[in-house]
């Protein structure tokens, strides 16, 4: 499943967070690379640790924390801190699949990446290119957002970034760590929370919203790993 998040910054958050990396130190991207993705990756990258990224990093986990959606979708249980990425002047990002276990910086904890999230810190009027493609069952899918919204896609995804022609396309990117591994679960349940949600609203008085809660937090229940 792929799906956007819209509203995870305000635009005044997106300002700020865009002034903030204009003082953070970029890097070579290939730095958190694993070593087939270091042969396809070719942008720059805000130097992991860097205290610019680990505050504005608060500022997005933070939003994610509050935003109903993003909770349904992901379940998620640890998200890894954000890191920061730009792409301008042709760079691009080959077809690559994302290491499927990362070390938190500076801790003792890996998480398992069960999902990927992109989050647009640019609108797409200020770059051409730069779209990410995801290959997933259906075929391959072109994301291009609005700066302060996000998508996530499950990290066992072939995926690119197509070369920046034009302007700079700076973006979050990271991982989190699922309640529910599978992304076939992890949509089941997301359909019925949607569906409860909507029963819910248009009929409350209706008895199967009930019924059907118990039935979602049942099966959630059996699928969780915590
Ligand atoms: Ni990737």
């Amino acid at each position: 499943m792929l799906i956007t998040i819209p509203d995870v910054l305000t635009p005044e958050q997106v300002t700020q967070c865009r002034q903030a990396l204009d003082k953070a130190q970029w890097v070579d991207g290939k730095v958190t690379a694993g070593y087939q993705s270091a042969m396809a990756k070719n942008n720059m990258q805000v130097a992991e640790g860097d205290p610019i990224a680990r505050q504005i990093g608060e500022l997005i986990v933070g939003a994610l924390s509050r935003n109903a959606l993003f909770t349904s979708a992901a379940l998620p249980l640890h998200v890894f801190p954000p890191l920061f990425n730009r792409y301008a002047g042709g760079q691009s990002f080959g077809t690559h699949v994302d290491n499927a276990i990362r070390q938190v910086p500076g801790t003792p904890h890996r998480i398992r990446t069960d999902l990927s999230a992109t989050l647009y810190l640019s609108n797409p009027d200020e770059y051409d290119g730069g779209e990410l493609c995801v290959e997933d069952t259906y075929g391959v899918k072109s994301v291009k957002l609005n700066a302060g919204q996000m998508v996530l896609y499950p990290a066992t995804s072939l995926h690119h970034v197509r070369p920046v022609t034009r302007g700079a396309r700076v973006s979050s990117f990271f991982w989190l760590q699922s309640m529910v591994r599978d992304d076939g679960q992890r949509s089941l349940l997301f359909d019925l929370d949607l569906a409860i949600q909507r029963l819910s609203r248009d009929h409350p008085e209706h008895p199967s919203a009930v019924q059907l809660t118990g039935v979602y937090h049942n099966l959630l229940r059996q699928w969780a790993e915590l």
